[in-house]
């Protein structure tokens, strides 16, 4: 009997039309090229245009994963959508939405709310469902459109994030070289108040005369945030690394989330990863939260830096708190 492993068949990345420097802020705030130059790496973002909401972000990603999974829209047997920025407050579910728009319909479609470690935890789910034969071809998308929830008079978030969407099939494999070895994921509610997006609440009105009011924006303590991401984010790798027996050098990528240039450079050198193994989308992307690993894979497929079989390490960290590790091995065949 072969045993029967999830595998990585395809990835794809959508990167939205307005690419906006960090000049453009100036204009805005009180900011500098240089200031998050320097705290952060990030020198450009793409944002969404006025008419594109995330499912058409994540449509776009979904489209062509399918197409380079070689399969149809109707091979699909599931989609599970990753957002902090769907289309709705709450529902219909922009998995559902996207789904639609693949031309794909009655079939199961879902959204999760793991923040930035989304992806992460989609890896671990379709893993289980391919595993357990549930399923035997799942889309899986990270799409933000995290411009609509930023407050664009608060420069110490407005200049960290980006839209954009990343998405993959998951399949089955006999072959353990082309498998998902491995997906760590883990959350810790305790530092709810480190990252988070309130919500308008109404209360019947003889409850509460006046309810208190809160923006839906995203708010941050990105310094207690930055010290946490560094140590979580290398006890991720060295524990998933430790548990297979492999050690730094025998990764091809290490694809961390794209949050900060200061953030990785730290992990990266704790754990002695060369420059050329590290994976760094930050700099042109910013923080895109849930797309940020697939539109990082995308990027070094597209540039024929990985290839079939290649080890990556995935690490990532976000609201929630939350995170997580995978090691995957890529199964597309270039
Ligand atoms: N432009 C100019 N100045 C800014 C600024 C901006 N865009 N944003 C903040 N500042 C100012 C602050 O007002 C503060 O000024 P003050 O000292 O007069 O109050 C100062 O810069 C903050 O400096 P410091 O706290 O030393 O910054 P830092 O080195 O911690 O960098 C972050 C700030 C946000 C870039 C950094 O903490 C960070 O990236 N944290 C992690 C955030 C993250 O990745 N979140 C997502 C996780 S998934």
């Amino acid at each position: 009997m072969h045993h029967t492993y999830a595998s990585l068949k395809s990835i794809a990345a959508y990167i939205p039309p307005h690419c906006v420097s960090n000049t453009d802020f100036e204009k805005i705030i009180d900011t500098s090229d240089e200031w998050i130059t320097e705290r952060t790496g990030i020198k450009t973002r793409y944002f969404a245009d006025a008419s594109q909401t995330t499912s058409d972000l994540a449509y776009e990603a979904g489209k062509v994963a399918i197409q380079r999974a070689g399969l149809t829209p109707q091979d699909i047997d599931i989609v599970i959508v990753s957002t902090l920025s769907g289309d709705y407050l709450s529902m219909p579910s922009t998995a559902c939405l996207t789904s639609f728009k693949l031309g794909i319909e009655n079939k199961p479609a879902f959204d999760i709310s793991a923040a930035c470690s989304g992806f992460i935890y989609l890896l671990g789910l379709a893993k289980s469902f391919i595993e357990s034969k549930t399923y035997k071809n799942i889309l899986i998308i990270g799409a933000e459109r995290i411009s609509s929830i930023l407050d664009f008079t608060d420069r110490n978030t407005c200049v960290l994030f980006g839209d954009g969407a990343g998405a993959c099939v998951i399949g089955a494999t006999n072959d353990p070289k082309e498998a998902i070895l491995e997906v760590d994921i883990c959350a810790n509610g305790r530092y709810e108040n480190l990252l988070y997006t309130p919500r308008q609440c109404t209360t019947f009105p003889q409850l509460t005369p006046k309810p208190p009011k809160r923006e839906s924006v995203v708010h941050m303590e990105g310094k207690e945030i930055f010290k946490l991401a560094v140590k979580t984010l290398t006890q991720n790798v060295n524990e998933i690394l430790a548990k297979h027996q492999l050690s730094a050098q025998d990764v091809n990528f290490f694809v961390p989330h794209q949050a900060n240039l200061r953030i990785i450079n730290a992990v990266g050198k704790q754990l002695n990863f060369t420059p050329e193994q590290i994976v760094l989308t930050v700099q042109k992307y910013s923080n895109t939260s849930a797309a940020s690993i697939p539109m990082a894979i995308n990027d070094i497929y597209e540039n024929s830096r990985l290839k079939y079989g290649d080890l990556m390490l995935l690490d990532a960290f976000g609201g929630g708190l939350t995170w997580g590790s995978a090691l995957v091995r890529f199964a597309l065949k270039n």
